[in-house]
């Protein structure tokens, strides 16, 4: 079992103050940065590129970056985030042309390499290549916007990724993300997700550690 790791979506940051905004989840007890990209195309909503990567990691944030593109298409944004400090990269295998390349592009740049599934998107799209993975990234809300309600039956979906990972011997982290906090985050790890992205429920908080502490209260 993994340990549970929590994962503030920045894309509910105050963007006027983004690396203070990220030193104080981070000092709260966030586990690494969530880094949600949106190109207006895949996903009907514009957030931020690898530029923003780089001004966090000159800015001295040293914790793992994990990059989750909403973007079609995603090979040249795999080599820029990489470049760009990037620790983890996912993206969705609709937006994809060659998914097993991409896979082995975020690979051969060192980074972890994920795949993100949308609410209707089956777990069939990860036959050939769950192998290779180091985690699967479950959209627990329709990708695009923070702060939409969890969608319950992703928690069915969950139990079923867990089983087959586990079945087949692997080592592969369940990430969730959509809708996150404290009253579904329990149900959601007893589920067998591993990472929890939450940005809405963490930013739009007063007390950033009052509030992590709680969720990783109800995690361990
Ligand atoms: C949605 C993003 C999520 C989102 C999470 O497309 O992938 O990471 O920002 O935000 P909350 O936790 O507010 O649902
Ligand atoms: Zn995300």
């Amino acid at each position: 079992m993994f340990k549970p790791l929590i994962a503030p979506s920045i894309l509910s940051a105050d963007f006027a103050r983004l690396g203070q905004d990220v030193d104080d989840v981070l000092a709260a007890g966030a586990d690494l940065i969530h880094f949600d990209v949106m190109d207006n195309h895949y996903v009907p909503n514009l957030s931020f590129g690898p530029m923003i990567c780089s001004a966090l990691r000159k800015y001295g944030i040293s914790a793992d970056i994990d990059v989750h593109l909403m973007v079609t298409p995603v090979d040249d944004l795999i080599e820029r985030f990489a470049e760009a400090g990037a620790s983890m990269i996912s993206f969705h295998p609709e937006a994809a042309m060659h998914l097993d390349r991409s896979i082995e592009l975020v690979k051969s740049h060192g980074c972890k390499v994920g795949l993100a599934l949308n609410p209707g998107t089956g777990l069939h799209e990860l036959d050939h290549v769950l192998h290779k993975l180091d985690h699967v990234l479950i959209m627990s809300v329709n990708p695009g916007f923070g702060g939409q309600a969890f969608i319950e039956h992703s928690i069915e979906k969950i139990k079923t990724l867990k089983s087959r990972i586990d079945e087949a011997g692997l080592s592969v982290r369940i990430e969730v993300d959509g809708g996150i906090n404290a009253s579904n985050i329990a149900q959601v790890r007893k589920a067998g997700a591993d990472m929890f992205v939450a940005g809405s429920a963490i930013f739009n908080t007063e007390n950033y550690a009052h509030t992590i502490g709680k969720l990783k209260q109800l995690i361990s």
